[in-house]
């Protein structure tokens, strides 16, 4: 659960074939790279919350139930609360698919910026597959307790359509993993919007450099989206391929120049 079973074929279960071996590079490297017990204890209250918004009790739910057991995972994966994100494998096993669309495990010291990392699993697992990642969020006090937990360097910025407007530095890939930008309100970025956003993120990117969103389906939100499928048709118009991570448009831009 928290580092605990990172040794131990947990994900096997859950990666399947295709994915075993990057977890079977990746999960061993996390392993060594963190001290675990120190984890534990940083991200303790934040358990304590989870249990309680559940209903369930320490003795009811803990690493080995996560590790054997069906139902457990799928109480994790349904339960109420961001603070379900201080689960490591579960979570780090999901973002092995991004790693193995981009192959991120076939090279190492690329410069990924992270935008809307989250509890920063894909940072994490990015960092110990050899690269220099930096994540961006808002601050928020659950993903800020994990990543500080975890040692993920991180960015609090708010992305917004000018985010890349006055930025200098350069990436490898610039992505968004399950993320619209856009928390607040009834509407979503209109493509205008996107447009910009997408032009001066390209130009941040180095030569061979890769832009990359995995969009996430907002039910009730006007402008462009997944579900009205707008925004996946005007990222196509925009130079991205579509590919699938989950049943989620997994759109990726090269650069151009
Ligand atoms: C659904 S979570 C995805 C987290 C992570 N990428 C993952 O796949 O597990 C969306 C994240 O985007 C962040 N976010 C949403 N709008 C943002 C914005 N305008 N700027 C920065 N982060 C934002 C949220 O705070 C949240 O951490």
């Amino acid at each position: 659960m928290f580092g605990e079973s990172l040794h131990k074929p947990v994900w096997r279960a859950v990666a399947g074939a295709e994915l075993t071996p990057i977890a079977e590079r990746a999960f061993p490297a996390l392993q060594a790279s963190r001290d675990w017990a120190r984890y534990r204890s940083a991200v303790d209250p934040l358990y304590g919350r989870w249990l309680a918004k559940n209903g369930l009790t320490r003795s009811a739910f803990g690493p080995q139930d996560l590790e054997s057991n069906q139902t457990a995972r799928a109480t994790l994966a349904n339960s109420v609360g961001e603070e379900k994100f201080v689960f490591i494998e579960p979570w780090v096993v999901q973002m092995l698919y991004p790693v193995r669309l981009l192959n991120l495990h076939k090279s190492e010291g690329l410069r990924i910026l992270d935008l809307g990392s989250g509890g920063g699993h894909f940072s994490l697992l990015c960092e110990v597959l050899g690269h220099d990642v930096l994540g961006v969020d808002l601050r928020n006090e659950t993903f800020d307790t994990i990543c500080e937990a975890l040692g993920v360097r991180r960015r609090i910025a708010t992305v917004t359509p000018t985010y890349f407007d006055e930025k200098p530095e350069r990436y490898d890939l610039i992505l968004g993993l399950r993320v619209n930008f856009n928390i607040v309100g009834e509407s979503v970025w209109e493509e205008e919007a996107w447009t910009h956003f997408v032009e001066t993120a390209v130009r941040r990117l180095t030569p061979a450099g890769r832009l990359a969103l995995l969009l996430n389906t907002q039910p009730n939100k006007t402008g462009p989206t997944v579900k009205n499928r707008r925004l996946p048709a005007h990222l196509l118009r925009l130079g991205f391929s579509l590919h699938a991570i989950d049943n989620s448009p997994f759109m990726v831009r090269r650069n151009a120049s």
